[in-house]
């Protein structure tokens, strides 16, 4: 199965069959598969094909717990904390819809900076009678700790606000605007999609009401496995309008007149699950829980400073912090052509995106070599430099 031992960090690139094949640097948007995924999906096909229906007693049923605890313990929740959804928004949605606005005390405080699905499902909560305070970014396209605690207020419901940034992989220290947030007698909603796996994390000593984030990126979990953590004496106080009888204590009474929550994370989840997306899940967690989120931060943070440094060589630009405790993962070039650029390198199988405004995001993980940003640095300029440009995509910009 994995390496006996952690070991160095390059003894694990033998479980990411895409590393021989492509330079991968495009974690903050879908981490490299673990081999041992196919695997555990094949695991799925045959459970399904021999078990049949037995399986949802047999594990089904609670395994969106399963998923959820392996999830709590890289992010330092309890078991039984974190359920799994879809995907950040639809978690999301479900934390939402444990609130009410009441009195003065009805608006969402959010960031400029957040992913846009956010600021549409909050903006669209305006008709249930919330308000929604999106704080700008300042020219360095942040929205910081302090701008965020200016924004919170008695009117403040909850703050809904990222651990880090998308574009900038800045990251924000959640600690001053959950103090501020408390003072007021607001709830706060963490976004870890960005930080889980690649910036250790602490949810239960943060503070914070509720934390979503997905296996999708830096913990190689593949999509459909959105997570929501509560805090745990809060969650038993919830009750969800987004339901539906996944969080039901006696889900098989099939009584309308006992809705029962249950007293777990389950108690925020609605309809059947996508059972093959958590089998997908678990080998990535594992790793990374294996690896252990710290080494793969000291490992970051050499990988960023090193492509700073590299970039400051061929004097492009970048929108990157220079601090490295602000710095996540993800370092992003903004040269001119960014974007066909891009392509450019993905015609030669060198894997990035590009984001409108900040340009070529590069995102080295645990499994990527020092050699592998040199290289990707010379294909850059080698691109540049002849214009090699990549055809558009018919669909998504990546
Ligand atoms: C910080 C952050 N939040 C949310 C999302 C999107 O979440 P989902 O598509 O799972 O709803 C992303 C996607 O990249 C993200 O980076």
């Amino acid at each position: 199965m994995f390496p006996a031992s952690p070991g160095a960090l390059a003894t694990w690139r033998d479980e990411f069959p895409i590393l021989h094949r492509t330079l991968y640097m495009i974690s903050n948007s879908l981490g490299a598969m673990p081999r041992e995924a196919a695997r555990s999906l094949a695991e799925y096909a045959d459970t399904w094909a021999t078990r049949g229906v037995r399986a949802w007693e047999e594990r089904w049923w609670e395994m969106a717990l399963e998923v959820g605890s392996a999830v709590a313990s890289i992010v330092g929740a309890p078991a039984g904390s974190v359920c799994m959804h879809d995907n950040v928004t639809s978690a999301q949605m479900a934390a939402l819809s444990c609130l009410k606005p009441e009195g003065r005390r009805r608006t969402i405080v959010c960031a400029a900076a957040d992913f846009p699905s956010m600021i549409h499902l909050y903006r669209a909560q305006i008709p249930l009678g919330f308000d929604v305070r999106v704080v700008p970014a300042g020219a360095d396209l942040n929205v910081d700790e302090q701008r965020l605690v200016e924004a919170i207020d008695e009117t403040t419901l909850v703050v809904a606000f990222s651990h880090v940034l998308f574009r900038t992989s800045f990251i924000v220290d959640p600690r001053p605007v959950v103090e501020r947030a408390r003072h007021v007698g607001a709830l706060t909603m963490l976004d870890v999609y960005q930080s889980a796996g690649i910036v250790p994390l602490d949810v239960t000593r943060l503070g914070v009401d509720f934390a979503t984030g997905g296996c999708l990126k830096w913990l190689c979990g593949g999509p459909g496995n959105g997570f929501l953590y509560a805090r745990p004496d809060l969650l038993a106080t919830l009750h969800p309008r987004f339901t539906g009888w996944l969080a039901l204590t006696r889900p098989f009474a099939f009584d309308v007149d006992d809705g029962e929550l249950r007293e777990d994370a389950m108690r925020l989840m609605n309809g059947t699950p996508p059972i093959p997306a958590y089998y997908a899940a678990l080998p990535g967690l594992e790793i990374v829980g294996r690896v252990g989120v710290e080494r793969i931060r000291e490992h970051s943070k050499r990988m960023t400073a090193h492509l700073l440094e590299l970039v400051d060589r061929r004097g492009w630009s970048t929108p990157t912090s220079r601090d490295p405790e602000r710095v996540a993962g993800t370092v992003a070039i903004d040269v001119p052509d960014a974007l066909p650029a891009s392509r450019g390198l993905k015609a030669r199988d060198v894997l990035v995106d590009y984001r409108p405004k900040v340009g070529i995001r590069v995102s080295p993980h645990f499994y990527n070599t020092f050699e592998e940003l040199d290289r990707l640095v010379d294909t850059l300029g080698q691109v540049i430099a002849d214009r090699a440009f990549g055809d558009a995509p018919s669909t998504r910009v990546t």
